[in-house]
């Protein structure tokens, strides 16, 4: 098959791999029918995720049909649409019975296009297939789905459910990316006061006003500022990070008020500095996360009501094949208006597996 490999910092190939077939009975192998880029993979890229080696499939986001599952496989079986979460979970361990998947102990967590190769490629191997996919209603278009496999989960409740978004708090999100803009919308769901969105991208801080934001503005024209004036000079109830840079997280720092939460999203890749000479006497909360996707069923239910306005998060659509293009549009997003890239066929066509018993 062709996956998507990444060969060290600053290169990638679409090129043929061996098929991936089930290595353990509780696997499932899906054939990958819509995959998108996360900003996780531009930090692969750059270097900031040293765990991923050269020769990894990257991906961790994926909509694809089960082709075959493993003996132990209980709740999906060939045929079936299904989401792979960007969080395999082995339901056993400590953590996974606390529905903290993110921090898996038994094999799971974060590990598909990260440990293990992952979905940017025509097919992929899902361990612990009973909690690490979804099966789909048709209702749901497999692009839109897609986008809850990582950003809307990861924006909830490393944003919105770690920052503790209240009725009436100023929430301020620096970073308009998918990920802050899936905050934007996630964090409506609690009525805030108002959100302020931070970019450097005018592109972005336009999706930001047309998903709900308040006010934007742009990172380099005083956004600090901005939140004083906004709160006077208090600063913001809640400040999310979604860029993943030491500059912002610092700036996260200097516009909460006192009492106050910051909720890092970003993957770090170099030291930031805590300011605790400031901070100490603040009473702040800052909280870090992966994500744990325990949230993915209520999104699901959502989306399949209509309560998700994910369509205009995707801007682009290429077919498997264009990858490499894809990452191009999706790593310039400055210059190209991207938002979240879609790749791979619009239909949910059932495949027709001829040794499936009928149901
Ligand atoms: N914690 C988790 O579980 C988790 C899961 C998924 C993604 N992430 C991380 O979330 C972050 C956002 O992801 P994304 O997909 O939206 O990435 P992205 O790269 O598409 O978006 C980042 C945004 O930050 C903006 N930006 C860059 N420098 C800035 C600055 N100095 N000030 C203000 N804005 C700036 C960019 O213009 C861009 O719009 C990334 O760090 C990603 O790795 C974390
Ligand atoms: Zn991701
Ligand atoms: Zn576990």
């Amino acid at each position: 098959m062709k996956a998507l490999v990444f060969q060290g910092p600053g290169r990638i190939a679409w090129q043929d791999v061996p098929d991936p077939a089930i290595e353990d009975p509780a696997d499932a192998i899906v054939r990958v029918d819509a995959v998108t880029i996360c900003g996780t993979d531009l930090h692969i890229l750059k270097g900031d995720v040293p765990e991923v080696t050269p020769g990894r499939v990257l991906g961790h986001e994926a909509v694809g049909t089960v082709v075959e599952a493993g003996g132990d496989v209980r709740t999906v079986r060939p045929g079936d649409r299904v989401l792979v979460s960007c969080i395999t979970a082995c339901g056993r361990c400590r953590f996974c019975r606390e529905s903290r998947y993110g921090q898996c102990r038994g094999g799971g967590g974060w590990i598909l296009g990260h440990i293990v190769d992952g979905t940017q490629a025509e097919y992929v191997r899902v361990p612990f297939a009973d909690l690490s996919v979804h099966p789909l209603p048709d209702s749901i278009d497999s692009a839109d789905a897609v986008l809850l496999a990582d950003i809307f989960p990861t924006s909830y409740e490393v944003g919105v459910l770690n920052g503790a978004v209240s009725p009436a708090d100023t929430v301020v999100v620096v970073g308009a990316g998918p990920i802050g803009l899936a905050a934007v919308i996630t964090a409506r769901l609690y009525s805030p006061g108002r959100i302020v969105a931070v970019d450097l991208a005018e592109s972005r801080l336009n999706a930001a006003r047309s998903l709900g934001a308040d006010a934007t503005v742009n990172a380099g024209e005083g956004p600090e500022q901005l939140v004083a004036d906004l709160t006077d000079g208090l600063g913001a109830d809640v400040v999310m990070e979604a860029v993943g840079v030491p500059e912002t997280f610092e700036m996260c720092t200097r516009m909460v008020r006192p009492g106050g939460r910051v909720a890092n999203i970003g993957v770090h890749g170099k030291p930031a500095v805590l300011h605790l000479e400031d901070l100490w006497i603040k009473d702040v909360t800052i909280t870090t996360g992966l994500v744990d996707t325990s949230s993915t069923p209520m999104l699901l239910r959502m989306m399949a009501a209509g309560r998700l306005p994910s369509a205009e998060l995707i801007t682009h659509r290429f077919e498997l094949g264009e990858m490499e293009e894809a990452y191009d549009v999706f790593g310039r997003a400055a210059e190209t208006g991207a938002i979240k890239v879609a790749l791979g066929g619009p239909q949910h066509t059932a495949v027709s597996l001829p040794d499936t018993p009928a149901a």
